[in-house]
């Protein structure tokens, strides 16, 4: 479990500033945001957080979530309403954990890193999984079917609440 986050006794500074990172911003990413937004509203500590998402790529700045997501998302109460961004250099200064959703993410952003603080920085969303711990990736569901869409769901829904505890449990 994310050695970096428990291994750190220090008090957590609030407001805690989160983007969720994958490759388009378009289904797992901005699914996390919009639990981890539900998450923090419901325990009505909203106001401590700052979450967002990006992609790695930029092919669909601007663009609102796939629709399939947002409807898979809908179901289970999430509302996702985001708008594509792409991930920028400066977001490591911006961002307390950045969270990617698999290996390629991870290396992506890995390499891009300037110092041992930005990297530290840097969470993998399988690292905070509670019920699926053992899974090794949220993998990409875009090219896949209805069943793809609710494993990302299933893990992004256990990877934000595991982080959130890790955060809070600091
Ligand atoms: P995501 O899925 O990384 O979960 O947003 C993808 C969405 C779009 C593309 C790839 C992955 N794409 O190549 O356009």
């Amino acid at each position: 479990m994310m050695t970096s986050l428990t291994s750190n006794s220090s008090k957590t500074d609030y407001p805690v500033k989160i983007i969720f990172i994958c490759l388009g911003n378009i289904c797992r990413s901005p699914a996390a945001e919009g639990i981890m937004k539900k998450l923090v509203a419901d325990k009505q500590i909203n106001d401590k957080y700052h979450i967002e998402s990006a992609g790695i790529g930029g092919w669909h700045v601007g663009e609102l979530p796939d629709k399939r997501m947002r409807k898979h998302a809908s179901l289970r109460g999430f509302d996702l309403n985001s708008r594509a961004q792409q991930f920028e250099d400066s977001f490591f200064n911006k961002f307390d954990y950045i969270v990617v959703m698999d290996n390629e993410n991870y290396k992506n952003i890995f390499n891009r890193a300037v110092d041992d603080e930005q990297r530290r920085k840097i969470v993998k969303m399988r690292d905070c999984f509670i019920k699926h711990n053992g899974c090794q990736s949220v993998p990409d569901p875009y090219y896949g079917g209805e069943e793809d869409f609710e494993l990302a769901l299933d893990l992004i829904e256990d990877g934000c609440q595991g982080l959130l505890n890790m955060i809070e449990n600091k």
